[in-house]
């Protein structure tokens, strides 16, 4: 029988894999609508963080099924953009909002006796603040904000 903080890190690890989903449809639609000199970069970026997104996907729906849940299919909600600078602003909103999201799912991991998937959401962790920081970068700042 699955104990309470299984159960709710199986919830947490959905809402990721549902964020992970809308970060893929996002950038995606941010590659093929980016447009102008600026647009290039945004579509140059989005484009080769997708990947990452995707490896996150696979990552999460795996363990979800492992710890006995169900994987999400609905991507989570965006805001559909066409100018490149409030692109990647919404996208560094986002960023780091899942590195907020992972450090709590990796806290609720390590509860759940699951020390290993500790470690994986540290790292994916890790893939999203370098998301946010490169955002920073193009948006012309040095973080700190
Ligand atoms: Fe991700
Ligand atoms: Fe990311």
């Amino acid at each position: 029988m699955k104990n309470v903080s299984k159960t709710k890190l199986i919830e947490g690890l959905n809402r990721d894999l549902a964020d992970e989903l809308g970060t893929i449809c996002r950038y995606i639609q941010q590659a093929a609508l980016a447009r102008g000199m600026f647009g290039h970069e945004v579509r140059e970026f989005v484009k080769a963080e997708v990947t990452d997104e995707v490896n996150h996907a696979l990552f999460l729906a795996d363990k979800i099924v492992t710890l006995g849940g169900t994987p999400a299919v609905k991507p989570a909600p965006f805001k559909e953009l066409t100018d490149p600078r409030e692109m990647l602003e919404h996208d560094l909103e986002l960023e780091r909002r899942a590195v907020t999201n992972y450090a709590e799912r990796a806290g609720q991991a390590e509860a759940a006796g699951e020390i290993g998937l500790k470690v994986r959401l540290e790292e994916i962790l890790a893939d999203e603040t370098d998301h946010a920081e490169e955002i920073v970068r193009l948006l012309g700042g040095r973080g700190g904000d």
